[in-house]
């Protein structure tokens, strides 16, 4: 009987800490129990979950645990509510050792604190001298085909093995194998960073891939973005000619004693199956060269060569910041097509990036050659079409050993495709043997939104595509010709959307460490990050911008003030350097893009074609990047640069307004890139705006409600149609079918974002091949406004990162239904609105430990009920006026229902 009594008490405890508030989604760095955090103070973040509204963390208490069980850090019971990037500050962290940790939160509910799970992360290298290994490479000659290099070694283990963690890195790229497993699952390693300052390494833990006894690693080497082609002019050893790896495994046996693994002159070298491997390019294979079993410990290396020893900087290594690329999607095959030309084509019905892997099953005998060809479209006649991969020749080649049964993909190289072409395929093709595997930075999915308009639904997948496939490492451009590069103009232009769908934090954190690594010594920014065009290619307005434009966007959408600590001086100097080429304070020296594919139609005899001067546009963002400079100082209290720049601000706004506006408030370019950027960079007199507002609308009106825009007009024109009273236009431009606008391509078919409004005619025929991608994902940008504007999710600026949210939806358009959703740090954040019978429904869901404010459209409280129950009647809902047609509520965390009544039906969009 006693027993019993005993049992079931735990199970009852249990069950009350259930109804309390639970603390989980531990994270450091924002990242789940991370191998390889070389940040010498770590930043603890974790998230409330519980039922109960209006909840807010009063005090937590953090504990962290050394490996000898130790206390390394106890903060003590701190009150704050602070929940997101709470720094360590215990003893100071040793390389390679691993921590543990737990959090204790105590709440508003007054009930007892929570606890959370264990935690732990691992320091990587945090000193030079921690790398004992030697940069090696191939012993032998390397010919002009330069075929991948294999590298081996074996040594033997006696001795049980209680851990053992890889350091791997590369010039070039590399895959690592275990007797005969791969290590890790993640792809391109090292990733691509400013090379020459800054090479990642990856830490592994491979403690179950070795065996008590002799023990193989194979390492395979590719050229990658190191020594590859990368770039349009055909240029290759951008960072060097040679090809090398670094490795480092740390043994601890169960005895206490350690062991070290590291790569040597002991190590051998040979070549394989893999003849070529290129970015661009694809991979060559000659599967009758493979080595079989040449990872295992068995094998005979006698006849391999020698390495050679490398000349590595041991300086530049540091350990990797953002999630790893890795394979994500796999797609089956949705048709299999006989071109008019009579080529066997397989169509995967969504232009993805990646490649094929396929398997023979006994087909094929040795020497028959297969090549898989990528192309994203198929021209009019139906035909495959890769003109628009210009030199990028997108090809897998493998060269068959006969009876094949093993699946065939490439290793160190990819696509962006939806179709291919298969010559050369012994027998027929049985569509279940192939498959498209997406690839890209393993980012979690953080957002959704959808509506009433399956075409804007369509278009929020495709921007989504653009995003999966254009985020491989660092923010691509295009993923399928001679490009694939660091564009910053495109960047900046995606990231707040791009911020909505994935959680894109860590991501951008280190790509804008490699800005700021890449930045010139006058403070220009170059064209693309990690720069490979040179010095001369830099400065240009909108692109260089985003030196500040992402750190603003990322200290938004995160709260990480970090980011803007790291990346003041890389934004300082860059306003610092616009300030030196500008006379007079007018920023009219350099050569830029400008509004970067606007539109422009063929016959042009009305000058219809939307040209905005490229010096206006450049001092619109002069004044955003110095405004956004000027916010970060005031975030960072540095008061005497507020003053400095905001000094400055001025100067520039004024000088924007004596040359290029007249007294009455026209531009000198009448576009609506000029008037969308001079009104939300606020260029303007506060008295001149409105009428600038309406000159856009009538702009807009006289395309027959089309958008004119460019790269840098599209991603604020819809904002701004909101702020100045316009959504109804913005709707209209957002539901627009004919081009350009953004359905126009989701009606031609499109499932990414292309880089140009007609990449494909209205006559089916397509743009220049030099500069038509079907995946570039900045026209992407309107995403932002869907979730912001639309679905209405956003935050605070005194409240980043959704610690203190608003939501304001906008009802419009003909839309019966609009909502979104969004993992914040803090959990779980959405909005959606529902319009029948009526009535407005809307369902909004706070996460704890934040508060919100919620724009209700509604005239006044008595129209509105939560839960049923009349507004007025719930005292922990704080209602004010908020004027234009909406009613503004203080809330707290937790799932509500209101319901505003008297509001008329919408005539839904026929899309
Ligand atoms: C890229 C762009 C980039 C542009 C600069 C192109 O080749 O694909 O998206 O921003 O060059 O104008």
């Amino acid at each position: 009987m006693k027993k019993t009594v005993l049992v079931l008490l735990p199970v009852c405890v249990a069950h009350f800490a259930f109804a309390q508030t639970a603390v989980l989604a531990l994270r450091t760095e924002n990242a789940v129990n991370p191998l390889g955090v070389d940040a010498v103070t770590p930043r603890f973040s974790w998230q409330l979950s519980g039922a109960k509204r209006n909840t807010m963390q009063t005090a937590y208490d953090i504990t962290v645990f050394s490996p000898d069980k130790k206390i390394a850090w106890h903060s003590g019971k701190t009150s704050s509510s602070q929940s997101v990037y709470v720094p360590y500050a215990g003893s100071t962290l040793e390389s390679g050792k691993r921590y543990k940790w737990i959090v204790q939160v105590w709440d508003n509910n007054g009930t007892a604190p929570s606890k959370s799970d264990t935690a732990f992360f691992q320091m990587a290298f945090l000193n030079t001298g921690d790398w004992k290994a030697k940069w090696i490479g191939p012993g032998f000659t390397e010919d002009s085909t330069r075929p991948s290099p294999l590298l081996r070694k074996t040594f033997t283990t006696n001795k049980r093995i209680a851990s053992a963690t890889a350091y791997i890195t590369a010039h070039g790229m590399y895959e690592a194998q275990i007797n005969g497993q791969r290590v890790g699952d993640a792809y391109f390693t090292p990733g691509w960073t400013s090379y020459n300052k800054r090479l990642q390494y990856q830490v592994y833990d491979v403690t179950k891939l070795l065996v008590n006894g002799t023990n193989a690693i194979g390492v395979t080497l590719a050229n990658g973005w190191y020594r590859g082609f990368i770039g349009f002019s055909g240029q290759q050893n951008v960072y060097g000619k040679d090809i090398a790896l670094l490795m480092q495994i740390e043994i601890s046996y169960n005895d206490g004693s350690t062991e070290r693994i590291i790569t040597d002159e002991s190590w051998k070298s040979s070549t394989g199956a893999i003849r070529s491997s290129e970015i661009y390019n694809g991979e060559f294979t000659d599967r009758r060269l493979e080595k079989q079993g040449w990872s295992l410990a068995n094998y005979d290396d006698s006849k391999w060569d020698g390495v050679s020893l490398v000349n590595g900087d041991m300086k530049t290594l540091i350990a990797t910041y953002n999630e790893p690329v890795r394979p994500i999607d796999t797609i089956g095959v949705a048709e299999v097509l006989k071109t008019p030309k009579g080529e066997t084509v397989i169509d995967f019905r969504v232009n993805a990036v990646g490649w094929v892997a396929f398997k023979l099953k006994g087909k094929g005998k040795a020497g028959d050659k297969i090549i898989i060809s990528h192309a994203e479209v198929l021209d009019k006649a139906g035909n495959f079409y890769t003109e628009n991969l210009r030199a990028a020749k997108a090809q897998d080649v493998y060269i068959l050993k006969g009876g094949e049964t093993e699946i065939l993909q490439p290793h160190f190289t990819w696509h962006g495709f939806r179709y291919i072409r298969i010559e050369g395929y012994p027998g027929d093709i049985n569509p279940g043997d192939f498959k498209l595997i997406g690839f890209h930075s393993d980012m979690a999915n953080t957002g959704t939104f959808t509506s009433s308009s399956n075409l804007v639904n369509r278009l929020q997948g495709n921007i989504r595509w653009g995003q999966k496939g254009n985020f491989i490492d660092v923010p691509t451009d295009c993923p399928q010709r001679d490009e694939r590069l660091g564009w910053t103009g495109d960047a900046q232009v995606f990231s707040r959307t791009a911020s909505f769908n994935m959680d894109v934090h860590n991501f951008f954190v280190k790509w804008l460490k490699d800005v700021a690594a890449d930045q010139l010594e006058n403070g220009s920014v170059p064209h693309v990050i990690p720069n490979v065009l040179g010095k001369g290619a830099a400065g240009s307005a909108g692109w260089a911008d985003v030196a500040n434009i992402i750190p603003w966007n990322m200290y938004l959408a995160y709260g990480d003030k970090k980011i803007l600590e790291d990346q003041y001086p890389s934004m300082q100097a860059w306003v610092n350097y616009i300030t030196g080429v500008s006379k007079n304070d007018l920023w009219n020296t350099g050569s830029h893009f400008g509004d970067w594919l606007f539109y422009r139609p063929d016959d042009d005899n009305d000058g219809r074609a939307a040209v905005t001067d490229k010096h206006l546009i450049a001092q619109c963002f002069y004044a955003n990047s110095t405004q956004l400079l000027i916010n970060a100082a005031k975030v960072l209290n540095r008061t005497e640069d507020v003053k400095t720049y905001e000094l400055l601000l001025k100067r520039i706004k004024d000088a924007f307004i004596n040359e290029y506006m007249t007294a009455g408030g026209r531009l000198v370019s009448g576009t609506q890139t000029a008037l969308v950027l001079a009104l939300n960079f606020d260029m303007l007199p506060e008295g001149l705006r409105q009428q600038a507002a309406q000159r856009l609308v009538d702009n807009i009106k006289s395309y027959g409600n089309h958008l004119t825009t460019g790269f840098l007009g599209t991603p604020y024109l819809c904002h701004v149609l909101t702020r100045f009273g316009f959504t109804d236009v913005a709707y209209k431009l957002l539901l627009q079918e004919t081009y350009p606008s953004w359905l126009y391509p989701v009606k031609m078919g499109a499932t990414t974002i292309w880089e140009r409004w007609d990449g494909i005619k209205p006559n089916g025929t397509f743009q220049t091949p030099g500069m038509n991608s079907f995946n570039h994902y900045a026209y992407g940008a309107i995403g932002d406004w869907m979730y912001r504007v639309m679905a209405g999710l956003d935050t605070y600026e005194d409240g980043p990162g959704y610690k203190h949210i608003r939501i304001q939806p906008h009802i419009g358009g003909g839309f019966t239904n609009a909502s979104a959703t969004l993992k914040t740090f803090y959990g779980t954040l959405s909005s959606g609105w529902k319009i029948e019978g009526g009535k407005l429904m809307m369902d909004v869901t706070i996460p704890l430990n934040t508060t919100a404010t919620l724009f209700v459209p509604a005239s006044n409280v008595d129209q509105v009920t939560e839960n049923n129950k009349p507004l007025g009647s719930i005292k922990e809902i704080k209602t004010g006026e908020a004027g234009s047609g909406y009613l503004s509520l203080t809330l707290g965390s937790g799932e509500y229902h209101f319901v505003v009544n008297g509001v008329p039906d919408q005539k839904p969009a026929n899309n």
